[in-house]
């Protein structure tokens, strides 16, 4: 369970971690349950290699949470919010997160380079995606999320 002084966050947005350190030694960025990640870790996943003119993504998840970096390189988010909310993020520093709450909609591009690292808050489970942005678009208006 999360402690009441946990971090709530609902809309999709970015995080931004502590760099410790200086350019002349090199940095470390941490994240900690219950201090800036606002879900209980339950995986980790990381993707590399995806070449630059592929987009990835096209899917939300019905409860599914992450905290997504790119650890390398740049990656280079275009979500719609349970809202319809329709937002760019850019992450191209290490201790840059993007917080997705469940139904946000995401395509993804990234540089030739980039290593996208997500926390997750649950264990994989397919039938959490919503794959198909009709689909997105019918839940979202059956739930009046
Ligand atoms: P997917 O989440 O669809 O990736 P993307 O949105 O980047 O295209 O996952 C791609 C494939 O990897 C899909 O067949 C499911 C599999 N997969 C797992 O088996 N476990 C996982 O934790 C994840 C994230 C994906």
């Amino acid at each position: 369970m999360l402690k009441d002084s946990s971090i709530i966050i609902k809309a999709p947005s970015i995080i931004e971690f502590p760099s410790i350190g200086s350019s002349h030694e090199g940095y470390i960025s941490v994240a900690e349950v219950e201090k800036n990640i606002p879900f209980q870790v339950k995986r980790v996943y990381w993707t590399y290699y995806t070449p630059q003119n592929i987009i990835r993504g096209y899917h939300a998840h019905k409860e599914l949470q992450q905290v997504i970096f790119a650890v390398s390189g740049k990656i280079i988010f275009n979500v719609e919010d349970a809202q319809h909310n329709k937002t760019q993020f850019v992450l191209d520093q290490p201790h840059l997160g993007l917080y997705l709450p469940p139904f946000s909609w995401r395509e993804i591009q990234f540089s030739h380079n980039a290593v996208l690292m997500c926390l997750a808050s649950e264990v994989y489970n397919e039938e959490d995606y919503i794959r198909n942005y009709e689909d997105f678009i019918n839940e979202i208006r059956k739930g009046q999320i």
